[in-house]
């Protein structure tokens, strides 16, 4: 995000011309409120059917009868800045009352949470992290940008890029996995496609890069929970790809709900002055999460709302989410001079910058034609690209004895509730999704042609059916049973402290295998799931996560051999529970873990990842060869022959790791450094090359220092983070 100078100029003379209030009222976010059609506050009403009072259907019906209140008569006054609505007609109302009918005329920023796709809904982020590609990446930011703009729609909530190495968490599908690097490409590029095209008003939006930060360490995976950690920890694991975002210009940020090491994101003015807007130039503006300053109550940090906002703002909080204690207690606080003018004077200009920025003072409406143009459906590019980006995203777990891909002529009993429903594809955190878009994996492989009977038995849920699942076995050749998590049992509230396979799926796969016909699984999730027993029992798994409106399209296509998988896991997948957090790229011990007792190991399950990050098979098979490392003056040259020793064409993911041998830190046993994706014809053979450069080779220190030392390095590469040729050199920087 860069403003000319006239833009700055701009932002100035408003500025000088509004009223404390208006100034205030720029950092206040609404979003509806809910009122009337029921006699007990909205949050109640949502407890009530958390905790089963009242049943959801229940709940739906009287939402049918509620009126919302958009709140006019303050945006009127000038007194709110942003709206979270999805609606653009909706949309275009409240702008004109803000444009036409407020003293200024300012436009409201309009932000919703578009995390993987708007109505595209493309694989959830820990999905589409597996197929390290970041033009992939870009595209579909960019056409959830436009969809998004097309429906008023000016600031998306995402990229998500906590890194996250706990898969109790829920969270984890909503970012790009547990590794730094992979998470900052993936952030370069969410907000290259979000932001950066600029030849039409209406092909960009803001992109708001969260959750900053450290959210993915929560302690035991709990949501929300407290984060505690080395300096060296947050700037090497946590904060790159948030620096990767502030290089790319992403104009905004959303503060986190976690304390870390005891001081609440919403209020830490280290986190948010120092290293945000000063060490990583943030140009646009903070906003907090959803009611999280006024949770700086609960967390002991205020006494009371008054006492959180004044902290928040004082930290460097630009907007306020949901809460209104800007709005209700700022203007005291002011006046008092608890907080100077400057204070609010910096907000505003940031808030202000963006919105000129996106254009929103030429052009705040969306023209009608294309709200209907969406309307008649979504344009077939954009399907096509969904399904794409389901295809690059499934990972082959195993494959004995090539069972996959299927043969046509082969009957296909496919298992499982999760099979038959399209309203579970897209997964979390996806709103504006239309059921007639969305493929199921049963419709995906009917539409392809397949021999297919479908069997629900069950699913991650309630009971399972073991007579229909004999039948299933008695009548097909070959099982495919689809299993997994619904889309409710991962995103925001919903860490789980058992991620093995839900419900009764296990045994409903037991009986499966108890037939003796070869028994494909595959998985529809949203997190790493412990595999332990399935890895050791099941001849095949696709892990195929929540892949978006075109999951059963893309599905079909890699199950029948049409695609072949090329994903890589963007995290490790532990065998039981107990092994989280799990992840590759952990501090060497001083005891490694191995069979002997005193190592760093479990007595009852491996020490180790099952499936670890980077890993994923295809269904051609492919060698390393002739490693080499060349030192150049500021870089290392690293070439590899990568061989197709299949016989059917396919994309292999080549991964460069580093091991600092030693440093004056513990460091990782192994760091990505770089990762390209190569197509190679059955038996084709190619040069890799990998430029290093030295600069990339540190790491930051607890003071947050970034430090080259000179000695002995370690170069992999490979096709996993597990499995890599190895060479060694010494440098001096
Ligand atoms: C989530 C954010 C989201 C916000 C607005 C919060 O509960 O943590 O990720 O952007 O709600 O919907």
């Amino acid at each position: 995000m860069k403003l000319t100078p006239e833009q700055k100029n701009f932002v100035e003379g408003l500025l000088s011309r509004m009223t404390l209030d208006e100034k205030i009222g720029q950092m206040n976010q609404e979003s509806p409120s809910i009122v009337g059609g029921f006699d007990v506050p909205f949050s109640e009403l949502i407890e009530m059917m958390t905790d089963g009072r009242i049943s959801q259907e229940e709940f739906g019906r009287i939402m049918s009868t509620a009126k919302q209140d958009f709140h006019e008569d303050d945006i009127r006054a000038g007194l709110v800045g942003s709206m979270m609505v999805n609606d653009p007609r909706q949309n275009n109302t409240l702008q004109k009352i803000a444009v036409e009918e407020s003293r200024l005329g300012i436009p409201l920023i309009i932000g919703f949470d578009v995390i993987h796709g708007f109505r595209s809904v493309f694989p959830i982020a820990i999905a589409e992290a597996c197929s390290f590609d970041d033009a992939l990446f870009e595209e579909t930011a960019h056409m959830a940008a436009a969809e998004s703009r097309a429906h008023g729609i000016n600031w998306n909530f995402a990229p998500m890029i906590d890194a996250a190495r706990d898969s109790r968490w829920g969270r984890v599908s909503e970012g790009p996995g547990e590794d730094p690097l992979l998470g900052s490409r993936f952030a370069r590029a969410k907000i290259r496609g979000l932001q950066n095209d600029m030849r039409s008003p209406l092909s960009y939006v803001a992109a708001c890069t969260k959750h900053y930060v450290a959210y993915g360490a929560c302690e035991s995976g709990r949501d929300y929970n407290t984060t505690s950690m080395s300096v060296s920890n947050l700037y090497n694991v946590y904060l790159p790809a948030f620096r990767a975002a502030m290089d790319e210009g992403a104009a905004t940020v959303m503060a986190a709900f976690n304390d870390l090491n005891g001081v609440p994101c919403t209020v830490n003015s280290w986190l948010l002055r120092d290293v945000l807007k000063t060490e990583f130039g943030l140009e646009g503006f903070v906003v907090s999460d959803a009611n999280a300053i006024r949770e700086c109550v609960a967390h002991g940090i205020a006494e009371d709302d008054r006492d959180a906002g004044v902290q928040a703002a004082l930290a460097g909080m630009d907007m306020d989410m949901g809460t209104h204690i800007y709005k209700d207690h700022l203007k005291a606080e002011v006046e008092s001079g608890a907080v100077p003018m400057a204070v609010i004077d910096e907000a505003v200009r940031r808030i202000l910058s963006v919105k000129v920025w996106l254009g929103l003072f030429e052009n705040p409406y969306v023209p009608e034609e294309l709200i209907e143009a969406y309307e008649k459906g979504l344009p077939e590019a954009h399907v096509a690209l969904c399904r794409k980006a389901g295809e690059e995203s499934m990972v082959l777990l195993k494959n004995e004895g090539g069972l996959l891909p299927l043969k046509r002529k082969q009957k296909i009993s496919l298992v499982g509730r999760l099979a038959d429903d399209r309203n579970e594809v897209c997964g979390a955190w996806a709103m504006a999704w239309k059921p007639e878009d969305c493929v199921s994996v049963r419709a995906g492989l009917e539409a392809a042609g397949a021999d297919v009977a479908y069997y629900p038995c069950g699913g991650p849920e309630g009971e399972i059916d073991l007579d229909e699942a004999d039948r299933a076995c008695r009548e097909g050749d070959v099982i495919v049973a689809v299993v997994g998590e619904t889309d409710a049992m991962s995103g925001e509230a919903s860490s789980k402290a058992d991620i093995s396979l839900p419900g009764r799926q296990r045994e409903l796969l037991e009986r499966l295998l108890a037939s003796g016909k070869p028994v494909v699984a595959v998985l529809m999730n949203g997190r790493p799931l412990a595999l332990g027993w399935e890895a050791e029992q099941l001849p095949a798994i696709l892990e195929a996560w929540h892949l978006g409106i075109r999951m059963g399209d893309a599905v079909a296509a890699a199950l029948l051999g049409d695609v072949n998988p090329s994903g890589k896991l963007s995290s490790s997948f532990p065998s039981v529970t107990g092994q989280c957090p799990v992840y590759y790229n952990q501090p060497s011990t001083g005891r490694p873990g191995s069979k002997s007792k005193f190592t760093s190991r479990y007595l009852d399950a491996p020490w180790d990842s099952l499936f670890p990050f980077g890993y994923g098979l295809s269904y051609t098979s492919f060698a390393y060869n002739g490693l080499t490392v060349a030192e150049q003056s500021d870089a290392l040259e690293i070439s590899v022959r990568l061989k197709n020793t299949g016989d059917r064409e396919g994309t292999e993911v080549a991964q460069l790791y580093l091991q600092d041998v030693a440093a004056s830190l513990v460091r990782p046993v192994k760091e990505l450094k770089d990762y390209c994706r190569v197509t190679l014809a059955p038996g084709e053979e190619r040069e890799i090359r990998f430029t290093l450069p030295k600069q990339a080779m540190g790491f930051y220190d607890n003071e947050g220092r970034y430090r080259l030392e000179d000695g002995l390095f370690r170069i992999f590469v490979g096709g996993s983070s597990r499995d890599c040729l190895m060479q060694e050199i010494r440098l001096s920087f």
